[in-house]
């Protein structure tokens, strides 16, 4: 039996009105993707207010591994809201921050004490990990990768690489932030191919200490184990830990941002896994608080302990409603063994991916870890397909699947479904996201007046 149903054609009558009141009332950067008004969601399943209902293969930017009001999240929430709603942790303490600081320091790579931080969105969380690693290094220059996304307050806008929308017109940016490039291997920066080329981005880091900024003035080196916003790049297994080496050479914080990396995701907890490194400090966000705003910096004990009482936290940071959902988030992901879910789910994308790929050359590249799964879509000579990519997520939209694009040329497709989703509905979801490609690439032809 098919999950999605449609009633009207998108939008419908209500998510109409309410399109204009929104467009009367909100700011206008702050973007509209799918335009439709969510009336409920359940699993990997969203109905909007006109009684349509789609597969979501976006879960609010991966935020939703768990799923859409997981039964155990809701549970513990309700819960928590019989008995308080905030203290501040700061004033008057409660066990959840606690527990939650206890499970983060167990559950993150390395075999050396660690303490936490609890934040509320990930640029919070991106922007206390690297005034941590100034503090402890005493220096001020941190280093980031072309196609980083790590937010949008002032310090993590600075450290994303994307210029529109995200940082053009909002210049000045902060100081001491330096970019070189990423592992991104279908554009390679420097020309080169893998592995013939020595993985010399990589080592490239030793030579911007001799031309662009000191070792000794590197506070830290902060990169996404796989890029997210960037178009879900996935490096090469040993780019990491040359990232890694170089850094502990120069005494340099290594903060890895697995906000969009982390929780089951990729296969496993934590994408560093995945590549044997274990960060200095780790950034966490999106799916830890199973759809309530959560973050969190995670790292070595006696880097987060360097700063004094008061220098860290913030009203609202760790929650108790986000602290109870993330434990039982994390129980979530231990007991249906979610991680492995998403080995199998990227298995299954890949295979399919890969047969399309073979047929549309518009699909230049199929790429990533787990189930942070993406395609990068391309014409001749690899020029980014960006009006493509964005005629494929309106036609999913439009026949009941929610997907959504990612890359520094707007040109990759990636899924982000929750990881609870059935077999059926991912199929589903494939399905919707094929007839997309085959209405896309016909209707180009056509255009260009190329007979099929
Ligand atoms: C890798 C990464 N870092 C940081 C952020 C910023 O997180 P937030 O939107 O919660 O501030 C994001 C958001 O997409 C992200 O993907």
């Amino acid at each position: 039996m098919s999950t999605i149903r449609l009633r009207t054609s998108i939008p419908g009558p209500h998510s109409q009105e309410w399109l204009r009141r929104r467009t009367n009332a909100v700011a206008r950067g702050v973007s509209q993707i799918t335009p439709v008004f969510i009336e409920r969601a359940e699993g990997a399943v969203i109905e909007d207010i006109d009684g349509n209902r789609f597969i979501d293969f976006a879960g609010g930017i991966g935020c939703l591994n768990a799923g859409h009001c997981a039964p155990d999240v809701v549970a513990a929430l309700h819960r928590q809201i019989e008995r308080f709603l905030h203290t501040c942790f700061m004033v008057t303490p409660y066990e959840s921050y606690v527990k939650l600081a206890e499970r983060l320091n167990a559950l993150a790579p390395g075999d050396f004490p660690k303490k936490t931080l609890l934040l509320n969105s990930g640029a919070e969380a991106v922007e206390n990990a690297v005034k941590i690693a100034r503090a402890y290094t005493r220096r001020p220059a941190v280093i980031c990768f072309e196609d980083a996304f790590h937010g949008r307050t002032l310090l993590a806008m600075s450290l994303t690489s994307k210029t529109h929308p995200y940082k053009a017109g909002f210049e000045p940016f902060a100081s001491d932030v330096y970019r070189i490039p990423y592992a991104y291997c279908y554009r390679c920066s420097y020309g080169l191919t893998y592995p013939s080329c020595g993985m010399h981005c990589g080592h490239h880091l030793e030579d911007t200490f001799a031309r662009v900024v000191a070792a000794e003035s590197v506070a830290a080196v902060i990169v996404e184990p796989v890029l997210g916003e960037g178009g879900f790049v996935t490096p090469p297994a040993e780019f990491l830990g040359t990232v890694q080496e170089i850094c502990r050479r120069h005494g340099i914080v290594f903060i890895a941002d697995e906000v969009q990396t982390g929780f089951g995701r990729t296969g496993r907890l934590f994408a560093c896994e995945h590549f044997g490194v274990a960060p200095d400090l780790l950034v966490t966000a999106k799916s830890l608080g199973g759809g309530l705003p959560l973050a969190a910096v995670t790292g070595r004990a006696e880097i987060m302990d360097h700063t004094g009482p008061g220098s860290l936290g913030g009203t609202f940071g760790g929650n108790p409603l986000a602290c109870e959902a993330a434990l039982a988030v994390l129980d979530v992901m231990e007991r249906d063994k979610l991680p492995e879910r998403a080995t199998q789910l990227g298995e299954r994308f890949v295979t399919r991916a890969r047969a399309w790929q073979a047929r549309w050359p518009l699909i230049g590249d199929v790429r990533g870890l787990g189930a942070m799964q993406a395609m990068e879509l391309v014409r001749e000579t690899q020029e980014p397909a960006a009006e493509e990519t964005k005629q494929i997520a309106r036609y999913c939209y439009e026949h009941g699947l929610i997907v959504i694009s990612a890359g520094s040329y707007s040109n990759v497709i990636r899924i982000l479904m929750p990881l609870v989703i059935t077999d059926e509905q991912f199929e589903e979801g494939l399905g919707v996201l094929e007839s997309a490609f085959e209405a896309v690439v016909t209707r180009t032809r056509e255009r260009e007046g190329v007979v099929a």
